[in-house]
């Protein structure tokens, strides 16, 4: 049986426990996007901590089209240096340092030109321009080009953000894509923005491990289905993924403008299959599916559910994402069984 503790690779890598720190915007950056020292703790910390894989919030491959006005950047070789310290202080204590490469695209907080596949929004009154297919060229470019710098700051590999309804995940939604290009209509076509990054990078960067973050289900009208789910998770890791961090939409939350497709009578019962309000029952689906590591993530705050999501071998590693916010050393209380100090998340 699979425990929390146990190491695990990626793409040859060696990671010393199941548990991943999933991408979490701060807000803590400089007006530039330069990592601060305030960013560098945040981080140390959760390393020191005991987690085994951190994955940096999203950074901004371009700064005009980033979430909110303090991200982290990492869009011009001016942040390579803040980025290395980063990298640095979160490898010295022992967790693997990826950072998450994202196009905000359709979705941010910042007033800004919105841009996506087609004109559907994904935010009240921000209607995308459909980007041009010279347009959609420059941004694989600037995604390899991110990754490379990533590289080159010491991280240990890149996460590409494909979910969520940002550019990329976008792409991939047929509810955002209308296309009739070779970017839209079927699943592998509305796939080739994303899987022209992952090969984008591997050309430039040879071995350089590249973990992909999807939308495994998205309870919109016309979004991504559970089958399509899998296909897309098929096509990542054929495109060279050495892992698959599968998120999924299961609200308005997040998505405001975008219609819910299911109530709570329609809702599939895989969904409510799980006790809790979690993405980890589509990494599951996946799972059997492909041949990397599946990170599943959602609604784990305590470190029996931890055990037991792991042990039931629902996913390769689990992303604890406002359970780690709340307690840095959630891990090391976790491995250690010391369960009753851990200080919990309050919504
Ligand atoms: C404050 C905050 C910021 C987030 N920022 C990102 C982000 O930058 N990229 C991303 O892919 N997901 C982001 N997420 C989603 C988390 O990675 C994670 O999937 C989500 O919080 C569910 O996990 P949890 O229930 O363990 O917190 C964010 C979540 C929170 C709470």
């Amino acid at each position: 049986m699979v425990r929390p503790e146990d190491p695990i690779q990626i793409a040859g890598l060696n990671v010393r426990n199941r548990l991943v720190m999933p991408p979490m915007v701060r807000n803590l950056a400089s007006d530039d996007g330069l990592v601060t020292d305030e960013l560098v703790e945040h981080y140390e910390a959760r390393s020191r901590g005991g987690v085994g894989l951190i994955i940096v919030e999203a950074a901004a491959i371009a700064w005009e089209h980033r979430i909110m006005k303090r991200n982290i950047g990492i869009h011009s070789d001016v942040t390579i240096e803040g980025l290395s310290r980063l990298a640095e202080g979160i490898k010295k204590h022992g967790a693997r340092a990826f950072i998450q490469i994202n196009h905000s695209g359709p979705k941010s907080h910042m007033d800004t030109r919105f841009v996506g596949p087609s004109d559907i929004p994904v935010m009240k009154n921000k209607i995308p321009e459909p980007l041009s297919i010279e347009e959609i060229e420059e941004i694989v470019q600037k995604f390899v080009d991110a990754a490379r710098r990533a590289k080159e700051a010491g991280f240990d590999g890149v996460e590409v953000h494909g979910a969520h309804f940002y550019l990329l995940s976008a792409f991939l939604s047929p509810y955002t894509n209308r296309r009739s290009d070779e970017y839209g209509g079927s699943t592998e076509r509305r796939a080739k923005f994303s899987t022209d990054v992952i090969r984008g990078i591997r050309r430039a960067l040879g071995k350089y491990p590249v973990i992909f973050r999807m939308n495994g289900v998205e309870n919109v009208e016309r979004g991504i289905t559970m089958e399509e789910g899998i296909e897309l998770a098929r096509l990542h890791a054929d495109a060279g993924a050495d892992a698959l961090h599968v998120s999924c939409v299961v609200d308005e939350t997040y998505n405001p403008g975008v219609p819910a497709r299911f109530t709570e009578e329609t809702m599939p019962e895989f969904l409510k299959g799980f006790e809790y309000d979690s993405c980890i029952p589509c990494a599951s689906k996946i799972k059997p599916h492909v041949g990397v590591p599946v990170i599943g993530v959602g609604m784990v705050r305590d470190a029996a559910l931890a055990r037991e999501v792991l042990g039931r071998n629902l996913c390769d590693m689990l992303g604890l994402g406002r359970a780690l916010l709340a307690d840095p050393e959630f891990v090391n209380k976790l491995v250690d069984d010391r369960d009753g100090e851990i200080v919990p998340w309050k919504d």
